[in-house]
């Protein structure tokens, strides 16, 4: 299978390097079998360097940049974790495909403002023709509602992309924003049919889960 993953910065850039091995080896052994493209997001230092340039004027496509720079940061910890033999942080998805030929577990960063790595990740899911997008997240899934302020929140085992898309739709477009995907990773997943899963990217295990289907998450298929 072709698997890419959409691997929260919140899950990985708070790691030490013992916690960035251990997702290292659990990738490296997942590519034993197939073909392996992660996507790292932002995190805490994209929201902290977002923050405080929006606090100093700046407009949202500059903030995006920073993000943008904060994912290349975190690709880079995920990258040295692997063994440091992918030559630098892909910038366009024509460079993570010719990386495919050299390392075993291919990662990458943001590319262009006006997203987040979501998106990233299920464009390159749509170019590389993925068998599964799995998005490692801070939450275990797709909610109805926000789950830390609305205590009707339930999660929803399995819904459409045209569900997701919806769902994405109402959700604030800015810098550093916090909803379980953004509009156009919800747009790329419903027009290439991609199955994609959004588990909980704290618990390793659910690496392999999310593309075995025996997850406790979200799966969005058509
Ligand atoms: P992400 O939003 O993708 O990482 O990038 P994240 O969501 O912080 O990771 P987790 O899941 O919450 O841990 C951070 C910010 O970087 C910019 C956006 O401002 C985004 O909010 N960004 C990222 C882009 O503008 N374009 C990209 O291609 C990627």
């Amino acid at each position: 299978m072709i698997i890419v993953y959409s691997l929260g910065g919140s899950i990985l850039a708070g790691q030490d390097a013992a916690g960035l091995q251990s997702y290292a080896d659990e990738l490296k052994d997942i590519a034993r079998e197939h073909q392996v493209y992660v996507v790292v997001g932002g995190g805490r230092i994209a929201r902290d360097y977002i923050g405080r340039a929006r606090a100093l004027g700046s407009d949202e496509s500059f903030c995006d940049l920073l993000g943008i720079a904060a994912t290349r940061l975190n690709a880079m910890l995920l990258m040295a974790a692997l063994g440091g033999r992918q030559p630098e942080v892909p910038d366009s998805y024509a460079m993570a495909m010719e990386h495919a030929s050299l390392v075993d577990v291919v990662v990458m960063g943001g590319l262009y403002p006006g997203q987040t790595t979501d998106a990233v990740a299920a464009l390159l899911a749509e170019r590389v023709h993925a068998d599964r997008m799995v998005i490692a997240t801070s939450v275990d899934g797709v909610y109805t509602a926000d789950p830390e302020t609305d205590s009707s929140a339930r999660k929803i085992e399995s819904m459409s992309p045209a569900e997701l898309v919806r769902m994405a739709m109402d959700t604030e477009l800015k810098a550093g924003s916090r909803s379980p995907v953004d509009p156009i990773a919800a747009k790329i997943i419903e027009r290439s049919g991609i199955t994609t899963t959004v588990v909980h990217g704290q618990d390793i295990s659910n690496l392999r889960k999310g593309f075995e289907g025996t997850h406790t998450g979200t799966k969005i298929v058509r």
